[in-house]
């Protein structure tokens, strides 16, 4: 995650990190394990690998899902023995940090305790990681969400391959946000390969994953991690350069709302793709023409600064067909659509005949989340530093 509006709690990505003496974490930018716009976190290391991977691996992925579907997390192995960790594989961030028995404000269930495996290496770095985005779809404000983590290795077990001496944090502290999260942390799928990831790819397989993310009524998302499977998708992968470092990114030259534009729409920037953010986030005055497009009775709702909404009586049927226009390293031009469904992402808390609407204003900040990934299946190619789509095969 980056950080942002999602609400999805999640997902996006750390804003900054601010930590205790020395860390890696200030002297290595690299971004976070939740984020996107911030420094980046110190990489993992890999230092041996105990099984040889025979082909690829496919990691089940379950929907978090809270009326929309927009969030979807799986589970890992940690520890000697191996204990379960459940994870947002979030593609906004590269570290991976989990709730530990030592995390008090932390309720979610099966906590990792490190006093149950042999393996584990405490370290002594303490940070703070606060996110730009969430789990949901609701924006951070003022700083709600905030992890304390602390350093530590051990042995990360993915589909049966196991690395060794794996850098990764414990959460020792987290702001009441994270407690609706039904998984225990994230593991960061950013685009230089860290952790677990870079152990996999040792094995031989092909440096790339692909996540195949649903809907709830279609099921089975899986994250795949060293290969592509053909059956999940319509026609061929078009690729396009990604330009990020850290996280993904890919250069747009074009939105469209219903087939129209403007000249603030028509601007070159690069968008981030991030699986642990549900929401879509641009600059205020992009996310503005946007919904200028599609309906003037959308406007900001007070109580959460970044949110946009209309009254739930009106949202009916708007239209609201979102097109990202991209070159293909073909040199062709493509669309990647998110359709009209996806406007609602359902009541706020505070005043439920108010529907919040799926652009998040966030200025400095250009991304697009589940509420895209769900309509493709997407390849994530770190050795070739390309993303592949392809309409979803469903
Ligand atoms: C993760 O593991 C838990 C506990 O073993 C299991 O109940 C759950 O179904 C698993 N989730 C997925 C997506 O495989
Ligand atoms: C992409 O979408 C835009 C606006 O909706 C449209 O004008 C353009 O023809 C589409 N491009 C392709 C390659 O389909
Ligand atoms: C959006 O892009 C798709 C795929 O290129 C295209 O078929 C469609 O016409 C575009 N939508 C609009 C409203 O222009």
């Amino acid at each position: 995650m980056l950080s942002a509006p999602a609400l999805a709690v999640l997902a996006l990505a750390a804003s900054t990190v601010a930590s205790t003496p020395e860390s890696e974490l200030e002297a290595k930018p690299v971004p976070q394990a939740i984020s996107l716009q911030s420094r980046k976190t110190p990489r993992g290391h890999v230092n041996s690998i105990r099984k040889r991977a025979a082909k690829a691996i496919g990691v089940p992925l379950e929907d978090f899902f809270l009326g929309t579907d927009l969030q979807w997390f799986g589970n890992i192995s940690v520890g000697t023995p191996p204990q379960t960790v459940s994870v947002v594989f979030d593609t906004g961030s590269e570290t991976l940090e989990f709730a530990s028995t030592e995390c008090t404000s932390c309720t979610q269930k099966n906590k990792f305790d490190p006093a149950k495996s042999s393996t584990f290496v405490r370290g002594d770095r303490v940070s703070t990681l606060p996110f730009a985005t969430g789990v949901g779809v609701d924006p951070v404000v003022d700083d709600d969400y905030v992890l304390t983590i602390r350093s530590a290795t051990d042995t990360v077990t993915v589909g049966g391959v196991a690395a060794k001496d794996v850098s990764l944090f414990t959460i020792i502290k987290q702001t009441p946000k994270f407690n609706l999260d039904p998984f225990l942390g994230i593991q960061g799928m950013g685009s230089s390969a860290e952790g677990f990831f870079a152990a996999v790819v040792k094995t031989g397989l092909p440096s790339l994953f692909s996540l195949f993310v649903t809907p709830n009524e279609v099921g089975n998302a899986e994250l795949l991690i060293g290969g592509i499977d053909k059956t999940k998708f319509k026609g061929d992968l078009i690729y396009a350069d990604q330009t990020g470092e850290g996280d993904w990114e890919v250069q747009s030259s074009q939105i469209s709302v219903n087939g129209k534009t403007t000249s603030r729409l028509k601007r070159r920037r690069n968008i981030i793709f991030d699986s642990g953010t549900s929401n879509i986030l641009f600059d205020t005055q992009t996310t503005e023409a946007m919904y200028a497009l599609i309906s003037p009775d959308i406007k900001p709702f007070d109580d959460e600064p970044g949110a946009y909404g209309l009254p739930c009586s009106k949202i009916g049927d708007l239209p609201a067909k979102i097109n990202f226009t991209f070159t293909s390293q073909a040199g062709k031009a493509f669309n990647l659509t998110i359709p009209s469904e996806e406007l609602n992402v359902g009541p706020f808390t505070s005043d439920p005949s108010t529907c919040q609407t799926l652009i998040n204003a966030f200025d400095g900040l250009e991304l697009v989340g589940g509420s895209l990934l769900k309509h493709y299946y997407s390849v994530w190619d770190v050795g070739g530093q390309r993303m592949g789509f392809a309409p979803n095969g469903f």
